[in-house]
């Protein structure tokens, strides 16, 4: 699911370039770091952000993005974006909203593309935050686009003729966070709110 989440959104939805640029929030998570590894398969320009110093290191070496930083200590992302990206972004995959969907928008390159797959930062919220930049998508004739996995389904034996021999020679790698016992899958749920797990939240139910 994560695996054809991230193909479906990346590859299918922003038909990426070699040498673009790239940038994915939570990127550590079980779609994110998917999406990074496929975007340096295509030869583009990397960046994450990751809400602590271990989950960034994960991806700088681990996970080998280009580069990534802890968004949880800039106080002006626009800033972090310009130092990471001074030419602009071509594909955002958005994953989270809030600040960070406002400061991405500032920073979209002319023709950019935008993947909705999702906005984690509202879910709890009784009320949505507002997004205040949405005249870039105008200005800079942006594309931005929702999707769900299942709408790739389809597409699943070209996901696995794409990924399965990367993943079998090692230049794709997958992070999970197990838990075991499935009284532990409701605080391991509630943690990935609070950005508790590191890659993938996995609960082991029974080794059978
Ligand atoms: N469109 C689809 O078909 C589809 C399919 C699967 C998932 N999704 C969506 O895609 C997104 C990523 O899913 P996932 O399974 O990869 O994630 P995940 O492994 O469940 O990890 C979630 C991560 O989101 C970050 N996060 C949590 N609350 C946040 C907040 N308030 N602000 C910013 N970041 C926050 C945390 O990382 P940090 O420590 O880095 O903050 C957390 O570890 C989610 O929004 C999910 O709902 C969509």
């Amino acid at each position: 699911m994560p695996g054809l989440t991230a193909y479906g959104g990346f590859i299918e939805l922003c038909s990426p370039k070699k040498g673009e640029t790239v940038f994915i929030s939570a990127a550590s998570g079980a779609v994110g770091q998917l999406v990074g590894q496929l975007a340096k398969l295509f030869g583009c320009y990397v960046v994450g952000s990751a809400g602590s110093k271990e989950k960034v290191g994960l991806l700088k070496n681990k996970l080998r993005f280009d580069e990534a930083f802890n968004y949880k200590e800039e106080s002006n992302l626009d800033a972090a974006l310009k130092r990471y990206f001074p030419e602009g972004i071509d594909i955002y995959f958005e994953n989270v909203r809030g600040k960070t969907l406002d400061a991405v928008l500032l920073n979209m390159k002319l023709h950019g593309r935008i993947a909705v797959c999702g906005m984690i930062s509202q879910y709890n919220l009784e009320q949505p935050e507002g997004v205040h930049n949405l005249m870039q998508l105008l200005a800079k004739r942006v594309r931005m686009e929702g999707f769900s996995a299942l709408d790739y389904y389809h597409l699943y034996p070209k996901f696995l003729e794409m990924v399965l021999p990367p993943t079998k020679e090692g230049r794709i790698v997958y992070v999970e966070d197990t838990v075991e016992g499935l009284e532990n899958g409701p605080a391991a749920l509630v943690g990935l709110f609070s950005g508790r797990n590191v890659g993938k939240q996995v609960v082991l139910v029974a080794r059978e």
